[in-house]
């Protein structure tokens, strides 16, 4: 059984990919079995940021066209990929029969991974829910825009309302320093703390790097043989403190794929 972490934002552009990415990443570089679930499909971009070809997505999977294994493409690290498509975009419209298909044919992939991570779509929709609701980790990513916090806010809400959720994880992105991170995630957790059931734990913060977003221009995550060293601890260092802080047994005998699809039932 693999645990699974999503990344979660209000808004799009707040570096999601960039951070599920370069987590997985930084685990697979470590020896772990890691799959990324990109189930971002109105702008599935993982496989380009990390410079691998994906020429199918799960929904190929689904209409028969393609085995499973020849949906996941590998980086030299390791680290498997599976973009979802459209295969995974309606969870709410799908039928009892199309779910359990979905759930023979993935949930078999689980058992031959340490860690499922999924760059989830933006936002508070139907669909995003269901797939934090399914998953064991929920970190949301956070930049210190005003709008960003704002729309932050409000999936915090939904999440604790619609899926119960009481404990979430929070990146600050692209911080103009640390301390300035820092204080931007203590603003939020005090708003969050007086209106909502729901703790909030900071597990780090990423300042804005010219070298982060040169990594995404190369198409490759951050390495280590670039000059960019500090940047990559850090998130060698994030994706660490993710993967030790990981609740254990709640879900642990349900799948992902499987709490997914009930969760939208
Ligand atoms: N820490 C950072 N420093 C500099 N630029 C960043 C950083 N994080 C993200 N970016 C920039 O923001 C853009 C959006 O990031 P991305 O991961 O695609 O966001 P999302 O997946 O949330 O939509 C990237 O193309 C990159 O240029
Ligand atoms: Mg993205």
């Amino acid at each position: 059984m693999a645990n699974s972490i999503i990344f979660v934002s209000g808004k799009g552009g707040v570096g999601k990919t960039m951070i599920s990415t370069n987590v997985s990443t930084a685990l697979a570089r470590t020896g772990k079995r890691v799959l990324l679930l990109d189930a971002d499909f109105g702008l599935a971009n993982a496989n380009i940021m990390l410079g691998v070809k994906s020429d199918y997505s799960l929904a190929d999977v689904l209409e028969g066209t393609v085995e499973i294994n020849k949906a996941i493409s590998k980086t030299k690290e390791g680290l498997r990929i599976l973009c979802g498509g459209s295969g995974l975009s309606n969870l709410v419209g799908l039928d009892q029969e199309a779910r359990f298909r979905i759930i023979r044919l993935v949930e078999p992939l689980e058992d031959t991974i340490d860690y499922l991570i999924i760059d989830a779509p933006a936002g508070i929709e139907e669909n995003a829910l269901c797939y934090a609701g399914a998953s064991d980790e929920i970190c949301l990513v956070l930049t210190t825009e005003p709008t960003s916090f704002m729309d932050a806010y409000a999936t915090v809400k939904v999440l604790s309302i619609e899926k119960k959720i009481n404990k979430i994880k929070v990146v600050v992105n692209m911080a103009e320093s640390i301390p300035s991170g820092k204080a931007v995630f203590g603003r939020f957790q005090d708003i969050v703390c007086r209106f909502l059931p729901v703790t909030l734990e900071l597990t780090g913060v990423i300042p804005s790097s010219k070298n982060i977003q040169q990594s995404i221009v190369n198409r490759s995550p951050m390495s280590k043989n670039n000059s960019n060293f500090k940047d990559i601890s850090l998130l060698s260092e994030i994706s660490h403190t993710i993967v030790n802080n990981i609740k254990t047994s709640e879900t642990n005998n349900v799948t992902f794929f499987k709490g997914l699809l009930s969760g939208a039932a």
